[in-house]
């Protein structure tokens, strides 16, 4: 007879690909689950009794920024607090390696460290780095181009010369050799605004030819949003790889309700290549802070200052009128800084939720004093406000969309379902508890409900605590699937 190091008895699995749950019992041998069925009658080092809860693969953060929390505070607290076991790294063009800094990491990659913190010259250092010194989650990590661009040009308010661009070709290209899993823009920030798409499309070329993809915080998610949906979708057709539009959103009130054009315009894209987006939760979107956000925003939160740090949490409305400024005079006051920007229209978050090939990514900035509430909040907040509460989807939809689709989108083989030789990555959560605690005055509270989070066969979060246990893996392209595997089957 089978012996397991544990077995978790009589949960309801939800197995990760949308299938109804089903009561049963999951065992586990070292990293991974080697049996789902009836093991009443097995041997286990360990039981873990889940009856009246759901057992579900550990949940997948589409889109983070936790290149350099890892290393600051490995236990991850604020990812498997809410049940996440693997996530996403270098998204928006932002990535901590390939870059090593002499000066002061210019915005927006200030958002994920200092420049100390920058000091991996090559992707490979980085992905060693995190062998030495595990955190508690998986990681996957992609190459931003602002990275590669801060790298190779003196200066952002220009087209990259074709020297620059081999430059930064030969960077990703080493990056990706080393197990990164994509190339990521934020088209829409300073180092990158005037990088023409042809730029991009060169260096996604390199991403192609690795088998990787494209994911992109686009130029302008605001009036321009379709136009940029075109040059995403161009971009990827062109270079031939997938193409991932990072935290789906329309921003400003004149844009609000046009969710219904952006769905369309993906979905009409969908039917010829592949091209899949992330969303988090919130009418609000969180970044550095500037004066342009500022004009589009119906109510503005700093969440960090250098230079007034006690600004933190507070309204900027607020601050100006105490300083008898204007908003815009408060920022210059403040910077550099971080905000939280009053943006969206919840009809458009509950729309782009709706939509079947919505990831859920949180965009969590991890660094930030008085962080956006999604940090903390986004996946116990689908499942249980949207799900639960509004009824959006039923749960196995909504952990789908959090753990299989995510898996699938990404090439992240054997994670992201319940099945026998997948990685024992696992959250038994109650499903009649689960919700979001964090809020945009108390963010850095953790949710309720999620009550054991098992990372390749080892805890890291019991009974409401951390065990302090670090088994999460620097998981490198290499031994991933290609991504988007089956995009088709869902489009
Ligand atoms: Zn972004
Ligand atoms: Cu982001």
């Amino acid at each position: 007879m089978q012996r397991f190091d544990s077995i978790i008895s009589g949960g309801d699995v939800i197995d990760g690909t949308g299938a109804a749950r089903r009561r049963t019992d999951v065992g586990i041998v070292d990293d991974r689950i080697v049996a789902v069925g009836d093991l009443a009658a097995a041997e286990a080092g360990h039981r873990i009794d889940a009856a009246g809860r759901c057992v579900a693969p550990g949940f997948i953060d589409a889109h983070t920024h936790d290149d350099n929390i890892v290393f600051v505070t490995p236990d991850m607290a604020m990812k498997v607090s809410q049940g996440v076991t693997s996530v996403v790294a270098g998204n928006c063009g932002v990535s901590l390696a390939p870059l090593a800094l002499a000066a002061a990491p210019p915005p927006p990659l200030d958002l994920i460290g200092d420049r100390r913190d920058f000091r991996f010259a090559h992707m490979a250092d980085y992905f060693a780095a995190l062998d030495a010194d595990p955190p508690a989650t998986n990681i996957v990590a992609m190459v931003g181009h602002s990275t590669l661009r801060a790298g190779e040009m003196d200066r952002f308010d220009r087209a990259a010369t074709g020297d620059e661009i081999r430059r930064m070709a030969a960077r990703l290209d080493e990056g990706l050799a080393a197990g990164a899993i994509g190339m990521s823009t934020g088209l829409f920030y300073p180092p990158a605004r005037h990088a023409p798409t042809e730029e991009v499309i060169a260096l996604a070329h390199v991403a192609a030819r690795h088998g990787t993809l494209y994911a992109t915080h686009m130029r302008d998610e605001g009036d321009h949003v379709l136009d940029s949906i075109e040059e995403s979708a161009r971009i990827g057709r062109e270079a031939g790889l997938p193409v991932i539009l990072s935290h789906h959103k329309v921003a400003g009130v004149a844009n609000h309700g046009r969710t219904v054009e952006t769905l369309a315009a993906i979905d009409r894209v969908r039917r010829t290549q592949p091209l899949g987006f992330d969303v988090y939760p919130y009418v609000a979107a969180s970044t550095v802070l500037s004066r342009d956000r500022v004009q589009t925003s119906s109510r503005t939160l700093v969440s960090w200052s250098k230079t007034v740090p006690a600004a933190s949490g507070r309204d900027l409305a607020e601050i100006a009128a105490e300083w008898g400024v204007s908003p815009e005079a408060a920022v210059d006051r403040l910077l550099p800084a971080g905000a939280i920007y009053f943006l969206m229209n919840e009809e458009d978050v509950q729309r782009i939720l709706r939509h079947p090939e919505a990831m859920i990514g949180s965009d969590g900035l991890p660094h930030d004093v008085h962080p956006h509430p999604r940090l903390w909040g986004s996946f116990p907040r689908v499942l249980g406000h949207y799900s639960r509460e509004l009824a959006l989807f039923p749960l196995e939809e909504a952990i789908r969309r959090m753990t299989g689709l995510t898996a699938a989108r990404f090439g992240l083989r054997d994670r992201g379902v319940v099945r026998t030789g997948a990685f024992a990555d696992l959250v038994i959560l109650d499903p009649a508890a689960i919700i979001d605690r964090a809020s945009f005055e108390a963010p850095k509270k953790p949710a309720a409900g999620v009550e054991t989070v098992i990372v390749n066969g080892r805890t890291v979060w019991r009974a409401g605590a951390l065990t302090g246990a670090r088994p999460g893996r620097a998981l490198r392209r290499q031994a991933l699937d290609a991504p988007m595997k089956d995009w088709r089957a869902s489009a």
